[in-house]
């Protein structure tokens, strides 16, 4: 089938709006309502094997990186195995210590990314056991692994990835949901992650529906030097694939820091020439959130804040208010503003938004 842009000014923007679709996708046939589970039987995984799991490495390059950062905090969360990502091109080189009750998780959206293909080789030369979470059904990644998951998010055009991410975000929810099923997720709280997941699609449309108010934003913005984007916790990786997003396609210097360093350092650079996109969900670090948006304020630093519930006015008037998910999942809602801030920057800017200079969709060498 032919795959074209249909109504849209660039694949990205298509690509945006069809993440309630591509959602929809991933989640399809997977949740058990009675259960409160995740069938994922491309796992190969037997629940023995699965309580006998004592860590989690995610590897993944760019984009897919930032989205295993995310997936491990779910899984560490959900499951409560400890979990972390690392970029697979950093962990090839390093000659990492390969256990066999870690469970790694390769995440490409092409499968062909020769620096994520290469640390999966490793690992399984090693005896690792893998599994991928890729997108293009076959690939290289794919192939190589020992099972996993995948996105079924359909072809992805433009270089920076949105739907994908996003898509990644929502199976490592599954993975998340599975894992901790079988260890010590309760019922109560399957049931609670599953209807979460089920919500997504529909809220995702709610943001896309702000689309012109993010844009107004995103004018703003493109017309700062750069900006920080600052996050706590699980806001902090959705403030780095923000930031990544705008310097990917919009060219503009974007530095992602927890919010909680930025007293260690970064605020010198503070003031009214800088902006901070601020990742503001309504979770038990608020009020440390808003206390660190008070000090850019000080500062007069202007403020976006893309949260759950709008701060002070004194703080910032510039917010895009999200829905709430189930805390856990909130990362995957606060990253879909950033998407479109940084495509409308792009746009206000002039750039060739699909294919940004010196970037390739998929980096198959060295
Ligand atoms: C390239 C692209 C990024 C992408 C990364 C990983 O660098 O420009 O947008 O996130 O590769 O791609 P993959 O296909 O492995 O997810």
């Amino acid at each position: 089938a032919s795959y074209d842009r249909t109504g849209h000014d660039h694949f990205m923007a298509k690509e945006i709006h069809e993440q309630p679709a591509a959602v929809e996708r991933a989640l399809r046939g997977r949740l058990d309502a009675r259960f409160h589970t995740a069938h994922l039987g491309g796992l190969n995984l037997d629940p023995r094997e699965a309580r006998a799991i004592r860590r989690v490495k995610v590897i993944g390059c760019g984009s897919a990186y930032y989205s295993g950062r995310i997936g491990a905090q779910l899984i560490e969360e959900l499951a409560r195995i400890p979990a972390d990502a690392e970029p697979a091109s950093e962990f090839r080189y390093r000659n990492p210590v390969v256990e066999p009750d870690t469970l790694y998780i390769a995440v490409s959206q092409s499968g062909e990314t020769y620096d994520t293909l290469a640390a999966v080789q490793e690992l399984r030369r090693k005896g690792g056991r893998v599994l991928g979470l890729v997108n293009v059904v076959g690939s290289a990644i794919a192939r190589e692994c020992d099972g996993g998951v995948y996105l079924h998010a359909g072809p992805e055009i433009s270089v920076a990835s949105t739907k994908t991410f996003t898509s990644t975000c929502v199976v490592f929810g599954l993975i998340a949901l599975h894992l901790g099923r079988i260890r010590d997720l309760s019922p109560a709280d399957g049931r609670r992650i599953a209807d979460g997941l089920r919500a997504l699609p529909g809220q995702i449309r709610e943001i896309l529906a702000q689309e012109d108010r993010i844009a107004e934003l995103a004018r703003k913005l493109s017309a700062a030097p750069g900006a920080f984007y600052v996050g706590r916790v699980r806001g902090y990786p959705v403030a780095r694939e923000g930031a990544q997003k705008l310097k990917e396609i919009a060219y503009l210097h974007a530095e992602a820091y927890p919010a909680s360093e930025l007293k260690h350092g970064p605020l010198a650079l503070v003031g009214p020439g800088l902006p901070t996109v601020a990742v503001l969900p309504d979770d038990d670090l608020l009020g440390k959130n808003q206390a660190t948006l008070g000090e850019i304020r000080a500062r007069r630093g202007p403020v976006i804040a893309v949260a759950h519930t709008a701060p002070d006015p004194r703080v910032t008037e510039d917010v895009v208010l999200v829905p709430r998910s189930e805390p856990e999942l909130d990362p995957i809602l606060l990253g879909v503003p950033l998407q479109l801030l940084a495509y409308h920057a792009a746009l206000a800017l002039g750039h060739d938004i699909d294919k940004p200079r010196n970037l390739a969709k998929s980096v198959t060498v060295e």
